[in-house]
């Protein structure tokens, strides 16, 4: 087989996956779906020598596109000879991950510490021995205090030294390690990890001074199985090995990333002691092995929700040998350690003031409180946000079309990632692009696009064509050849998924508001975490009623709060403490049952009339 915009050649045996042979040759293709013939994004050219076209090809491409010779690579196997071509827009990219974010100022208190000991052979009057190491801690620890074996094996092997100094390290009471001299010689370090659906991010901290020595992000290997953590979960129910899989593949993302920041800054994996992570509730169950069909059901209750500490080495983690891994509290079976990582860093839980947090990621978590009372919800907003389920969609990778703005003539004016040519739509373009259309009476309150006939300005009537059977925005048009660029429509199916995402966001935030009895105008701050949250204008947020109009409230990107919370836990116990507390007080709303939601659902689908004074209507 030959893969003409690789100038490979491929040797696949015959019924091979077309995917997955790619894949076997390092080329690999976006598969949001986990290669279930759903999401449509593997598409390649090629004219002949695969399976016949199956339904979900059938259905997903559509019969013109297939006799042009697009397939699904994950639902086409290779009979014979043939050539592929792979457009662009198929091929995984790296995501720009949103891996800052604010760290407040904190007192560095972590779980592991140095003790430093002089060694005297007049005082000690013998070898070396774990009794007279203990014996010159102070009265606490020499009371509590007890070795790891690895402890004793490295003092076995030092047990000669009869003057100096020693540095131990401890854990709570535990001593794990030791080496000869003192000072500044012997390095602390811990990595916190945010584990998301779509990306993991680890950052390498020293942990006896606090600063962030590296850092580094992938996308979670799990996403081919799955590009959301429903088909994740029932890949673990159902598949022979399913749960293993998933296991293996965030196991092996976590140790890639410690790979990585141990290269980059010349420290072993052996010197990092332990690990404080975050993440939703499946992605915890999934690291941990634990099987998450509990999450599948009423009461979706979670099989630990407290803050677990472990031996990192008991699921395969590559740092010290007695290193831990510290995961923080989970809220429910809905809401993850990441939201707690996402209050601790925002200190939403220690305002006076009622402020509101939201993380818009694959799914949208809300909280909204303040130091008296918490309440939060989990909101199914799909991925539109993340350019799933957008014809052109696609995640905030480079090429993805992240700004628009319509000028007086109505020309119009596209930024991307990277400024290369576009080769589609993320999160953040999609809501300026359908923000700038109402403005311009192009989209209709009820999330009608308009006809040609119906727009006044003629430049942008032009660019209205109907296509598949409905009306569509040209956004982009192709210019030079397939591989730089092609047509970028945004059309009506897309303007309903985002009318559907931002009505499940605004929904909840009424909710909130009226649980805890606040009018909206009353918020004192709020708090955007994650990619989508950081990138978006804030002003078209509002202009589409994904958000309420705020007139006075602060609105604060926060970057990836959920890792800030993380690095928060790692590098202090008290905030640890907080991190616990901030989890249980939390009240969760269940919003699909609060009998105000489907009121607020229906009614946050309309696109907002913007008033003279910029607030609007909704
Ligand atoms: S349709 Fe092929 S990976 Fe989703």
């Amino acid at each position: 087989m030959r893969i003409q915009s690789f100038e490979k050649d491929l040797n696949v045996p015959k019924g091979t996956n077309l995917l997955s042979a790619l894949a076997s040759a390092g080329i690999h293709l976006r598969n949001e779906c986990g290669g279930v013939g759903r999401c449509g994004k593997c598409r390649v050219l090629c004219a002949d020598g695969l399976t016949p076209p199956n339904e979900s090809e059938m259905k997903i491409i559509g019969a013109k596109n297939i006799q042009k010779g697009v397939r699904l690579a994950c639902q086409s196997k290779v009979l014979k000879s043939t050539e592929v071509h792979i457009p662009q827009t198929s091929m995984e990219r790296r995501i720009k991950i949103l891996v800052e974010g604010s760290l407040k100022e904190l007192k560095l208190n972590p779980s592991v510490k140095k003790k430093e000991i002089r060694i005297s052979s007049q005082s000690l009057k013998r070898d070396l021995s774990w009794e007279a190491i203990r014996s010159q801690m102070g009265s606490k620890n020499r009371l509590e205090s007890y070795p790891t074996l690895h402890f004793l094996k490295q003092l076995s092997e030092n047990g000669n030294i009869k003057e100096g100094r020693l540095s131990c390290i401890l854990m709570s009471q535990r001593c794990l390690d030791m080496e000869k001299g003192a000072g500044t010689g012997y390095h602390l370090y811990g990595m916190a990890f945010d584990i998301g659906t779509t990306t993991i991010v680890g950052y390498l901290h020293d942990l006896t001074s606090g600063n962030q020595l590296s850092l580094s992000a992938i996308m979670n290997p799990q996403t081919k199985f799955g590009g959301d953590v429903v088909s994740r979960i029932l890949h673990a129910t159902s598949a022979p090995n399913g749960l293993r899989e998933l296991q293996d593949a965030v196991i092996g993302a976590l140790n890639e990333i410690i790979q990585e920041v141990s290269k980059k800054t010349g420290i072993l994996n052996k010197q990092i002691y332990e690990i404080c992570a975050v993440g939703n509730t499946t992605m915890h169950h999934l690291l941990l092995g634990l099987c998450p069909s509990n999450l599948t059901h009423f009461p979706y209750t979670p099989t630990i929700r407290e803050a677990f500490s472990f031996p990192a080495k008991e699921i395969g983690v590559s740092i010290h040998p007695d290193g831990q891994f510290y995961l923080l509290p989970l809220i429910s079976g809905f809401m993850g350690s990441d939201t707690v990582g996402v209050v601790l860093s925002t200190g939403l839980h220690k305002s006076k003031h009622v402020n509101l947090a939201i993380d818009i990621g694959t799914n949208g978590e809300i909280v909204l409180g303040n130091c008296d009372r918490m309440v939060a919800a989990s909101c199914a907003a799909g991925p539109a946000f993340e350019g799933g389920q957008i014809q052109y969609g696609m995640p905030g990778t480079s090429g993805a079309i992240d700004g628009m703005a319509i000028d007086s003539r109505g020309q119009i004016r596209i930024h991307t990632i990277d400024g290369l040519p576009p080769l589609g739509i993320c999160g953040s373009g999609l809501v300026d692009a359908i923000s700038e259309m109402i403005r311009e009476r192009m989209i209709n309150q009820d999330g009608r696009l308009l006809n040609k006939e119906e727009i006044g300005n003629r430049n942008l009537a032009s660019r209205m064509i109907r296509t598949d059977s409905q009306e569509a925005f040209l956004l982009y048009q192709e210019k030079g050849n397939r591989n730089q660029g092609q047509n970028i429509l945004i059309t009506q199916k897309d303007v309903r998924q985002l009318q559907l995402a931002k009505s499940a966001i605004w929904a909840g935030i009424q909710i909130l508001a009226g649980t805890i009895g606040i009018p909206l105008m009353e918020i004192n701050e709020v708090f955007l975490a994650g990619a989508f949250g950081n990138y978006v204008k804030p002003e078209s947020a509002i202009h589409i009623g994904l958000l309420p109009y705020f007139k006075k409230t602060k609105i604060t990107p926060v970057g990836n709060a959920a890792g800030s919370g993380a690095k928060m836990a790692l590098l202090s116990l008290k905030k640890r403490e907080e991190a616990n507390r901030i989890a249980q007080k939390i009240e969760y709303i269940e919003l699909a049952k609060h009998s105000d939601f489907q009121n607020e659902y229906i009614k946050g689908m309309a696109f907002p009339l913007l008033k003279r004074d910029g607030s609007h209507s909704l």
